[in-house]
């Protein structure tokens, strides 16, 4: 499998055999990490880190992954470069390409993260757009078959903002690899018409299915994963909080969601999460609203069923794979 040169900007043009390729060196990674017997390598090749929105674990993960393969990095934070107040998405990558052997975007519009990639001339990475959040999926599938073994044929049940970078992305994969998809929210929040037929189209290939409900029951009945993510994302305004709460509270991942799901459900989470009052935003809507927490209780969260922490660190692993892969490393060994 030959992925050098190749974008990773939504798994949408990906095919579910080099998804499954990068499953599989991620696991790879992890095994030999954890094993202490990475190769040392002295790539001698650079990155750089574009973050319009602020993060954690996608940071994080860029950084030491590059570390790892040997790698220098540049971070440059919300407010630290010229990029869109002073100088063109288009005008960036032709800087940046001219440095950087790749280039990690997050920030807002898809079309933002394609403009970069069309004038860099090196590996873009899309590191979460309002839209997309690839290298995410990547994590959750490989901590789904950690778990749960075999992907195809499981049904992955998402509750809340459904027509955001997270319900989108979980159901491209979803459809691409044979998990059955269920969104299950306030209609309002059900994934965009356009995007569910491509993935109907997806799913017609590896029997997957997709559906869209309203109902708790029916949607968390006998479900292999119950996933979840917060209710307003990055960028969004906070006077929608108020209508978020009133139409997402319905659809809060608590223990009586977990008990119509499977016995060996896993409970899954992208984080950042409003699980308890130990955040700013979660005692501003404590205040306001009166809710302990949002769209996962502290119980769920805190249980045996929660596997938040193992997929934050496999976003290190796949990050690693995607890097390696598109920058042709892997492919240069053999
Ligand atoms: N899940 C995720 O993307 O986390 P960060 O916002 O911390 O990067
Ligand atoms: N939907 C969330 C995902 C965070 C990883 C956001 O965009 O803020």
């Amino acid at each position: 499998m030959d992925l050098k040169g190749r974008n990773f900007l939504t798994l949408k043009d990906y095919t579910p055999e080099e998804i499954m390729y990068l499953l599989k060196l991620s696991a790879k990674y992890k095994a030999e990490k954890k094993a202490g017997v990475q190769e040392p390598v002295r790539t001698g090749k650079n990155i750089a880190l574009i973050f319009e929105k602020t993060s954690t674990r996608t940071r994080c993960s860029f950084e030491v992954a590059a570390h790892d393969l040997g790698m220098q990095c540049t971070y440059l934070d919300p407010s630290g470069s010229q990029i869109g107040k002073k100088e063109s998405i288009r005008d960036t990558a032709r800087v940046l390409g001219r440095m950087y052997d790749g280039i990690e975007y997050r920030g807002f519009g898809q079309e933002i993260v394609e403009e970069l990639a069309k004038y860099a001339g090196v590996p873009v990475w899309n590191g979460l757009t309002n839209e997309y959040h690839p290298t995410q999926m990547l994590a959750d599938m490989l901590t789904i078959q950690e778990h749960l073994g075999e992907l195809k044929g499981k049904k992955l049940t998402y509750m809340g903002d459904a027509r955001y970078n997270m319900g989108n992305s979980l159901m491209i994969v979803c459809a691409k690899l044979g998990l059955h998809f269920t969104a299950c929210t306030s209609k309002e929040y059900f994934p965009d018409a356009a995007l569910v037929a491509q993935c109907e189209e997806y799913a017609k290939e590896s029997g997957a299915t997709i559906t869209l409900t309203e109902d708790v029951d029916e949607g968390a009945k006998d479900a292999d994963v119950i996933y979840t993510d917060v209710w307003v994302s990055m960028g969004e305004p906070d006077e929608v909080w108020a209508e978020r709460i009133r139409a997402l509270l319905p659809y809060q991942v608590n223990k009586k969601v977990m008990a119509y799901a499977k016995d060996s459900a896993i409970f899954m989470h992208c984080l950042p999460a409003f699980h308890d009052l130990d955040t700013k935003i979660g005692k501003e809507i404590h205040d306001k609203f009166g809710l302990d927490a949002m769209e996962v209780t502290d119980e769920v969260f805190e249980s045996a069923q929660s596997v938040v922490f193992d997929e934050a660190e496999n976003r290190m692993h796949t990050i690693k794979a995607v890097i390696a892969a598109t920058m042709g490393l892997e492919h240069e060994k053999h």
